[in-house]
């Protein structure tokens, strides 16, 4: 297992904030925010406007990242055509990349791909897609994101059906040993229900940079992990 991938899986149940909805004007105090606030990882939404109705941004922003930090940099690409840029994501400095199923005809070589240049690979399903469609690339890859909202924006509601694909893919050949991310609608509400059917990675774009916290994303990651029942901890 990629040792990224490792310290996160000793990290788990973590919350790994996204990208999104964070202050860009002003990326590296975010950035050491964020560190203060012991994050795993951060979460990065990369969207092309034609995979998802929503466009944000692309390598340039991995590289100023990756130059601000060594957190480890959970590259979640909605886009169609990945393999023509997954090199390049991996190169700018991604430590995880992770394509969508609905993005491709077969997500094996683009997850082959991932893992040669050096990267631990993810596979995403959005909501209406089902785990058989992952069946067969599973076990090429180091990460599953399970989406509970529909991707291309922040602040949507979770879709609470989506919790029964876990399980779905803990059974799937190949799929016992992937970590599993959940991304989307995750807040105070809803983060036990993704920790207790065994959630390791929460993404979490509004729940941490848009609360009564303001930014102080310790205490709004904080009161994040409060809800998580212990046993999950
Ligand atoms: C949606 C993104 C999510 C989203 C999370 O396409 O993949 O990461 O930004 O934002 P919240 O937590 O506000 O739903
Ligand atoms: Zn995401």
């Amino acid at each position: 297992m990629n040792a990224k991938i490792s310290q996160l899986v000793e990290a788990a149940p973590a919350v790994l904030p996204s990208l999104l909805l964070c202050d860009f004007g002003n990326l590296a105090t975010e950035v050491e925010r964020l560190e203060d606030a012991g994050v795993a990882a951060l979460h990065l939404d990369v969207m092309d406007g034609v995979f998802v109705p929503n466009f944000t941004y692309g390598m340039t922003i991995v590289s100023a990242l990756r130059k601000l930090t060594d957190i480890t940099l959970d590259v979640h690409l909605m886009m169609v055509n990945p393999e023509k840029y997954v090199d390049a994501f991996v190169d700018a400095g991604s430590d995880i990349v992770t394509i969508h199923a609905e993005a491709v005809d077969d997500a094996v070589p683009v997850l082959n791909q991932i893992r040669e240049k050096g990267a631990a690979a993810g596979i995403a399903v959005n909501p209406d897609t089902p785990v058989s469609k992952i069946s067969n690339a599973i076990a090429h890859a180091d990460l599953a994101l399970v989406m509970s909202v529909n991707a291309g924006f922040g602040g949507q509601s979770f879709i609470e059906p989506v919790l029964s694909k876990l399980g779905e893919i803990r059974e799937l050949k190949g799929g016992e040993n992937v970590i599993l991310e959940m991304d989307g609608g995750i807040n105070k509400s809803t983060i036990a229900k993704c920790t207790a059917v065994g959630c390791q990675l929460c993404v979490a774009g509004s729940a941490v940079f848009k609360t009564p916290f303001g930014n102080d994303y310790s205490a709004a990651i904080e009161d994040l992990m409060g809800e998580v029942a212990s046993e999950d901890l």
